[in-house]
């Protein structure tokens, strides 16, 4: 007999039409479609082409309509500042109306693009959903870059507009955002006409007369907007996120295949139905607090969380129980990092046993694998489903699940899972032939894709086809290397790029080279994710010096430090780095940095065949133990 795993994702590659079209219909259209896939533009595909529609209203104004108006939206709870505070779907179309109204009264218009750089706080919330209203496109950008990354982002984006915070807060220190946003617009050449800033009590912003508008200050006296309809190819919001040097990769949401697919995923993958609480403790400058903070719970009439704290140290590891309690929250998303953290902090999880997290169901992790002994940790204290999944930024949603809502398959330890109806997920060799069960391979996913993953690149339709579409003609490359095994399980082992993956957050390695290079005594360098207990990875800088420098080695790694902490911002946690004399390459000049993580990790590896001179490779076991790494571990 076939389960409805089995049957959902049969017809979703037999008939993806009738599949999504199905799907589409909890989603309230303005107008509905001429086509429900459209290749007329292959291997660019549409989604819903003809529809009309408007992702605030389906998230926000449907909900009051349909007699949801008292029911929680929002619940904003924030250890760090001690505050906490709910709004309701009521009062959350009046906020979201009257901040569009700001918008607007700022030239905001249908397509224009916000920029909106925010802490935790609800108002980033509101700002997303209002700039959706208005038919205009957001792009966050997370609190923990720095001035330059926001700059490259601003100059891409043309934003008319910028909406911020006068702070954000880590554990221990404010934030000032302005400062950091002032010193962004600088340095761009695209000026955006206006910012909005929340003021918070912790820091207080200086304001431009004229040009940076007080939020509470507009609020007060704003005309609420209505919601303006779209086209559903019509882009949500601009993403950007790591994995080209040089090039932003702004990764681009539709709104009418976002949402339903986001709104097909609460049922079938996360299981949740309007009125529950869903908790994604991540961040609304990441993909999981877009598609998991904002719409996909919202889109379901679910309360969502917003949460400003860490899973450890505010005040201690066992906030993430207290906040299940507090709110009875029903589906906790969050990265495996998180879950390594309170592992640590508390090995017996005997904070666990202070509060009733019964109403919870289950647990869900992404960002990064889930390793094994973190898996059966979670499992065994929570005695609740635990499921990893696979996704990235560009696919918005998982490839790779436990879709509870559909069946619950047997977990093995260290896959995702199966692929999720929609995906057909293969793995392919090097010249594009798929591989046999269990033999790692290209993990690339049959085009056309599902809706709601990235359409394109934002402005740069050539850069998406190169980056994503021409490795393997016919398929989309995910960048993730992998098995399938004989039970149809997906397993995700590596990246075949740059990136790494720091405590769940996405970081490019040439991007940290870049950085590295532009000191003035560096003749070369690498960057490399070395294993890490905490983080999953961690970077580590090696540098070779331009002939004759005599500074001291200590000085330059510190200064090296800073400009990454500078240039792209303190969540690139790059503190570890290296002088050495000589990198290992191979012969025709390539860095062997795989062979240098191996080292690093104390792992085994084969010698390169086509390494220039072995003798190096002592040279970096040596280097890396002054930092800690490799066989000192
Ligand atoms: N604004 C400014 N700075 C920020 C920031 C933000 N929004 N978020 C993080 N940072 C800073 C941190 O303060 C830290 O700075 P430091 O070097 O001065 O200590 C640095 O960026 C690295 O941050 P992070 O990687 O988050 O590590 P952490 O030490 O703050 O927290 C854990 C580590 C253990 C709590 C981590 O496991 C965790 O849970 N991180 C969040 C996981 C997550 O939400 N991932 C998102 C994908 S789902
Ligand atoms: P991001 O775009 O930040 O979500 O990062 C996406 C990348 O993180 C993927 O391409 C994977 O390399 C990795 N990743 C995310 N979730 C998982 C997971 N559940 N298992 C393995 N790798 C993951």
């Amino acid at each position: 007999m076939t389960n409805r795993y089995e049957e959902a994702y049969k017809e979703s590659m037999e008939n993806p039409d009738g599949f999504w079209a199905k799907a589409a219909e909890d989603i309230k259209w303005d107008k509905k479609w001429d086509k429900v896939l459209d290749d007329s533009n292959a291997p660019l595909y549409r989604w819903f082409t003809g529809a009309e529609c408007n992702t605030c209203y389906n998230a926000v104004d449907r909900h009051v309509e349909d007699g949801r108006g008292d029911q929680d939206a929002i619940i904003y709870d924030s250890p760090i500042t001690g505050h906490k505070s709910k709004i309701t779907y009521n009062q959350l179309q009046d906020k979201v109306s009257r901040f569009a109204g700001v918008l607007k009264a700022r030239g905001v218009g249908k397509g224009d693009r916000v920029i909106i750089y925010m802490p935790m706080i609800p108002e980033a919330a509101i700002a997303m959903l209002a700039v959706a209203r208005l038919g205009a496109v957001h792009s966050v950008v997370f609190g923990g870059f720095a001035s330059n990354e926001l700059a490259v982002r601003i100059n891409d984006a043309k934003p008319k507009v910028i909406v911020s915070a006068s702070c954000g807060i880590e554990p221990g220190r404010v934030i000032a955002y302005k400062p950091l946003l002032d010193g962004a617009i600088e340095l761009s050449e695209h000026k955006p006409d206006a910012t909005v800033i929340v003021a918070r009590e912790e820091a207080k912003a200086e304001l431009k007369d004229g040009y940076d508008f007080d939020y509470e200050t507009e609020m007060a006296k704003a005309e609420p907007a209505a919601c303006v309809s779209v086209a559903a190819t019509d882009p949500l919001y601009i993403l950007y996120t790591s994995g080209t040097t040089g090039q932003p990769k702004g990764v681009v949401r539709d709104n009418g295949g976002h949402m339903v697919a986001l709104k097909w995923t609460m049922k079938n993958i996360y299981n949740v139905e309007a009125g529950d609480v869903y908790w994604a403790a991540s961040d609304v400058g990441w993909v999981v607090g877009h598609s998991y903070i904002v719409y996909g719970p919202l889109l379901q009439g679910c309360t969502t969380v917003f949460f400003e704290g860490k899973p450890v140290g505010t005040p201690d590891a066992g906030v993430f129980w207290r906040m299940i309690e507090e709110y009875n929250i029903r589906v906790l998303f969050t990265a495996p990092t998180a879950f390594r953290a309170i592992k640590r902090d508390d090995p017996k999880a005997e904070f666990l046993g202070k509060y009733d997290t019964s109403c919870l169901k289950a647990l869900y992790l992404a960002g990064e694998r889930t390793d094994p002994d973190t898996l059966q940790w979670a499992q065994d204290i929570l005695k609740k489903p635990v499921v990893d999944h696979w996704w990235q930024t560009e696919t918005g949603w998982a490839i790779c699940a436990n879709p509870l809502g559909l069946h619950e398959f047997p977990v093995k330890p260290g896959s995702p899972t199966k692929p999720v109806p929609g995906w057909d997920v293969q793995v392919l060799d090097d010249a594009g032939h798929p591989v046999p069960a269990g033999q790692i391979g290209a993990i690339v996913c049959k085009l056309p894709l599902p809706p709601g993953t990235l359409p394109t690149l934002w402005g740069n339709d050539d850069l998406y086809k190169a980056k994503y579409l021409e490795e393997f003609p016919g398929f989309y490359a995910t960048a993730d290397a992998g098995v399938i095994d004989e039970d149809g399980y997906v397993s995700i082992m590596a990246r075949t790029d740059d990136i790494i993956n720091v405590a769940g957050h996405r970081l490019s390695t040439g991007g940290m080279e870049e950085v590295l290079s532009a000191h003035p005594d560096v003749a070369e360098c690498a960057v490399i994710g070395a294993d890490d207990k905490l983080k999953g990875q961690m970077p580590v800088g090696f540098i070779v010096l331009k002939a004759g420098v005599e500074k001291k080695h200590d000085e330059i790694v510190n200064e090296v430090v800073k400009m990454v902490r500078d240039k792209i911002g303190a969540v690139a946690a790059f503190k570890k780095c290296v002088v050495v004399d000589r990198l290992p390459k191979t012969r025709s000049g390539k860095i062997l940095r795989g062979t240098m993580q191996a080292i690093a990790d104390c792992k085994d590896y084969k010698m390169p065949a086509t390494i220039d001179d072995p003798t190096i490779l002592p040279e970096i076991d040596e280097a890396l133990q002054t930092i800690g790494y490799s066989s000192a571990r």
